[in-house]
């Protein structure tokens, strides 16, 4: 168990306020808000302290105003939610999907069949085809089946291509793949959809952002989507899960060439995991502009997703640096949108630049609207409650308009400085001033579109603008 900070209610207040609550159009100044009006789907996991209740009351408060789609960490996982043959713990994932429901938030189920996180009691049957075949399909008819019609999409099958790039599935350390054969693939998906056929089927793994070359893992994954729309295997979905370093540059557009091949096919492809690390041992070293080219990756990814029609949901594998299996299990670090103290880094501006660089009118969704707006389904005590979204929203008195070539920025504090930046459309900084005071000259920028952003203390006010 990670440590918990006991971090006082301002500083969730300031949190909350960081996290851009506070600006003259506060409802829209959340990833959720742009998300949703763009019709797709950003969130990250409930780490898993919080089904503990043992994680700091502002992860909560973020984690629910920020996105629209959440995904457990571990708890919906075989040893997690079958512990012993044919007993089923539904406890903590019921928590989560209730907790969803309340806040109308739609959950993604990871993750049905893999080789990793096995309950013990499975290797017993170890190479015997008939019984592990009855074995998987109980557990997934009885879990799919326990939230049909509340989860919206599985990972019915996660990480079967093997790791050393010669395109072929994982046949080591899998008791699916050692004693089934492949066929455990194609019958998970037919039995996940036995057991929901309204829920979004995919085929999740990582090291599919490194390319669609020849022999490689995306093209081998790519080639298993043909075969299976061939036969008529009800995959819908492939995600990528994209756990990354910050030297990984070329990998925002590999996925926008693996979503452009899963396009021809009639299948959506979804961020499932994402985090950008830095190498453990830079931890305390780490500059402004480290931060800066985290975020730009942030903003590719963004981009990347936003421009790519077959594309719906943006996960990201952490909500706070405080809380990562890259520090405990990955030897990376600081890979996430939050800081330890839950303030927003340079990444969280660069995924809401990039939504704001790409409005409404042109982002296209691949879900219908029965998808993006479900029928709220919630039988709780709380329901009707208004989301807290709302009560941390406040009006702030930032505005800024643009004559020529002059930014007049209005409704700044007196006392404090305040921070103008300007980022082009993608992503990059153009222009900053640390001590405006009103008026800011922008007569050096070339004409073109911009994002401006003011920062004063905990206050934030973005818009998107044009200079002629
Ligand atoms: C990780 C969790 O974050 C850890 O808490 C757990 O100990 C191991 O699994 N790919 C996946 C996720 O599909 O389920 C993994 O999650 C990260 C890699």
């Amino acid at each position: 168990m990670k440590k918990i900070h006991s971090l006082s209610r301002i500083a969730l207040s300031a949190a909350i306020i960081g996290a851009g609550f506070v600006n003259a159009q506060a409802a829209d100044e959340t990833i959720r808000q742009l998300a949703k009006e763009r019709g797709r789907f950003i969130g990250t996991i409930l780490n898993s302290e919080w089904f503990n209740d043992a994680i700091e009351p502002e992860f909560e408060e973020i984690h629910k105003t920020q996105f629209n789609v959440v995904v457990a960490e571990n708890e919906m996982k075989f040893d997690a939610t079958e512990p012993k043959e044919d007993v089923f713990s539904f406890e903590k994932g019921d928590k989560m999907v209730k907790y969803a429901q309340k806040n109308g938030l739609r959950v993604r189920g990871h993750a049905l069949a893999w080789h990793s996180q096995v309950a013990n009691w499975v290797n017993d049957y170890k190479g015997q085809k008939e019984k592990l075949l009855a074995v998987l399909k109980n557990h997934i008819t009885k879990v799919v089946g326990h939230w049909k019609g509340q989860i919206a999409e599985w990972d019915v099958v996660n990480e079967a291509v093997n790791d050393d790039y010669n395109a072929d599935w994982r046949s080591t350390n899998s008791v699916w793949y050692e004693g089934i054969g492949a066929e455990f693939l194609d019958s998970a998906f037919v039995w996940a959809h036995e057991a929901d056929p309204d829920a979004e089927l995919c085929y999740n793994d990582y090291s599919i952002e490194w390319g669609l070359r020849e022999g490689s893992k995306a093209s081998f994954v790519v080639e298993q989507v043909k075969r299976w729309k061939a036969n008529n295997i009800p995959i819908t979905c492939v995600g990528t899960q994209t756990h990354i370093e910050i030297a990984h540059e070329t990998t925002p557009q590999n996925v926008r060439a693996l979503a452009k091949a899963l396009a021809e096919l009639g299948v959506t492809l979804n961020i499932t995991e994402l985090d950008i690390g830095f190498p453990k041992g830079s931890a305390g070293n780490l500059t402004e502009a480290d931060y800066a080219k985290q975020g730009h990756l942030y903003r590719q990814f963004m981009d990347v997703f936003l421009e790519e029609p077959n594309m719906g949901e943006f996960v990201i594998w952490g909500l706070t640096d405080a809380h990562s299996w890259l520090d405990d299990q990955q030897g990376k670090t600081e890979g996430l949108l939050y800081d330890k103290q839950y303030n927003p880094k340079p990444a969280y501006d660069s995924v809401m630049a990039s939504l704001k660089a790409h409005p409404a009118s042109e982002v296209k969704t691949p879900y219908p609207d029965s998808v993006l707006n479900p029928p709220v389904k919630c039988d709780t005590d709380n329901c009707d409650d208004p989301i807290a979204i709302k009560t941390h929203t406040k009006l702030s008195s930032i505005s800024m308009h643009l004559a020529g070539r002059t930014l007049f920025v209005t409704g700044l504090a007196s006392k404090t400085a305040a921070k103008v930046e300007l980022f082009d459309m993608q992503g990059r900084p153009v222009f900053s001033t640390k001590n405006a005071k009103g008026n800011v000259d922008l007569s050096s920028i070339s004409e073109g579109l911009y994002v401006v952003s003011i920062r004063q203390g905990a206050t934030r006010f973005t818009k998107r603008i044009a200079i002629k």
